[in-house]
């Protein structure tokens, strides 16, 4: 990254959710003064005088070192007075039937005045044809606004490393000046540029999340056909990832991908297919995988305890991944709503997510340690690889325990020391551990129902 410090072109952004804010403070530190907008009066209001309204690791911090180039407003004014490029980062949830909801994005496009001299600059995910009929709208109500497509690809819980180290900045425009002045803004990050056509840059952002999330669900499948045959998932997937055509990202099973992109962009792309009259046979498999990968632990759990009837499950991990406190369809949502539903009593722990739980999950004692979620339960389930739940002294967690099992959805813990703890280690596609491994052709190691309480 080049200097950022020299004064460069302001911005404006609407929308200061994850994708907003990050775009926000990255841009600031890029130089430019940027007119934040979000409807939400109290997350302005918290912004305005430093509290962040989400957890992601570092952009406290370059929010707070860039303060005086980062303006909150809930009104548009500023941010059209002094800004040309309008970012726009609203929310675009699934609806009933799987579609994109673009409510937040109309929204925009309708409270935008009849300007020459502005641009949109799409960064919510949208579907294929969203930038053309915006531009229809435009056109229709004589606004004059230049329309540009630049998808984001950030992760959460590495949002802000990923804006300032992208592996490249998609830019959908018509050849005007608004794609130029968006591919000024991104030129200090040195990232490559793929300059192309709106419909282009909409369909890269749908089909890389298509993408990954067919990689995790092929997984899954291969894990779980690992579970029937005794092979380990997590060898194979060390064997597949070194093949560079192949590669080892995406290539971890476990209870299934979660969060506000992967599910509501597969099953958006699907639907674009559909409403454009192909059915998309391939993401149906993947959605429907991902969906049963969720429940499999249930099973897993009832293998070992018979029935769940007023037993005591502690979960660990609720955020759909670590070094975030995002839960939008987080495995962690169906899982304790099954386990309730099948008698169980559910204690779990989040390190940073105990917040967002509090709206989200029903019926769930929330525990503020890893020990007090664990003392006392049937059985362990690690939903989410918070990396202290790496150096948890399983001898201890053996010890607070009323039972034995610990089902490992993330592949995260030892398995050879979960078996010297006396535990009863079940993961996803590995051989489970409470017989001693014989040989890798050894079928794993299956317990008879009452295994694994004491
Ligand atoms: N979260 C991610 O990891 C990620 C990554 C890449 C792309 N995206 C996409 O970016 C978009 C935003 O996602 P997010 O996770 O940041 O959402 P978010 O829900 O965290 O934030 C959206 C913000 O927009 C605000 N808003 C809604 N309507 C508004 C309006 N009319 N005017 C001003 N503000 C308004 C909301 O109050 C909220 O603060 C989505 O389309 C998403 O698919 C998200």
């Amino acid at each position: 990254m080049r200097d950022g410090t020299a004064t460069r072109e302001p911005i404006g952004v609407i929308g200061t959710g994850y994708v907003g804010l990050v775009t926000a403070a990255g841009f600031a530190a890029l130089g430019s003064d940027v007119f934040c907008v979000d409807i939400d009066e109290g997350k302005i209001q918290g912004l305005r005088e430093g509290r962040m309204p989400i957890w992601e690791p570092g952009l406290a911090e370059l929010v707070a070192e860039h303060r005086d180039r980062l303006h909150f407003a809930t009104d548009l004014a500023p941010a059209l007075e002094h800004a040309r490029l309008l970012f726009v980062a609203v929310g675009t949830p699934p609806t009933y039937s799987g579609d994109a909801d673009l409510s937040a994005v109309h929204a925009v496009v309708d409270a935008m005045p009849a300007s020459d001299a502005h641009a949109l600059v799409m960064k919510s995910t949208v579907p294929v044809g969203t930038g053309e009929s915006i531009k229809r709208v435009f056109a229709q109500q004589s606004k004059g606004f230049a329309y540009v497509s630049c998808p984001e690809f950030l992760k959460e819980g590495s949002a802000v490393k990923d804006f300032l180290e992208p592996d490249r900045v998609v830019i959908g425009d018509d050849g005007d000046w608004a794609g130029e002045a968006v591919e000024a803004l991104y030129a200090p990050l040195d990232a490559p540029v793929v300059r192309t056509d709106i419909k282009s840059a909409e369909m890269v952002k749908l089909a890389s999340n298509a993408f990954l999330a067919t990689k995790i669900s092929f997984i899954n499948e291969i894990a779980n056909v690992c579970e029937e045959t005794g092979a380990d998932v997590v060898e194979v997937a060390r064997g597949m990832g070194l093949d560079d055509r192949i590669g080892p990202k995406f290539l971890q099973a476990g209870i299934g991908y979660g969060g506000s992109c992967f599910p509501k962009d597969v099953s958006a792309l699907k639907q674009l297919a559909g409403n454009s009259g192909y059915h998309f046979q391939l993401l149906n498999a993947v959605i429907e995988v991902n969906e049963l990968q969720k429940r499999r632990v249930i099973a897993k759990l009832q293998k070992h305890l018979g029935s769940l009837v007023g037993k005591e499950i502690a979960l660990l991990g609720l955020a759909f991944k670590p070094n975030t406190d995002d839960m939008r369809e987080a495995s962690s949502l169906v899982l304790s709503a099954r386990l309730q539903a099948a008698g169980a009593h559910v204690r779990a722990y989040d390190p940073v997510a105990e917040d967002e739980a509090r709206k989200l999950i029903r019926g769930v004692d929330l525990a503020s340690t890893a020990g007090e979620a664990i003392a006392g339960a049937d059985a362990v389930v690690l939903v989410t690889e918070w990396p202290e739940f790496k150096t948890l002294d399983l001898a201890a967690v053996a010890e607070a325990m009323r039972g034995t099992l610990v089902v490992d959805g993330r592949n995260f813990l030892d398995p050879a020391a979960a078996r010297a703890a006396g535990l009863t280690y079940e993961a996803v596609g590995r051989p489970a551990v409470n017989a001693a491994r014989r040989s890798p052709w050894a079928s794993a190691g299956a317990t008879g129902p009452t295994a694994g309480s004491r």
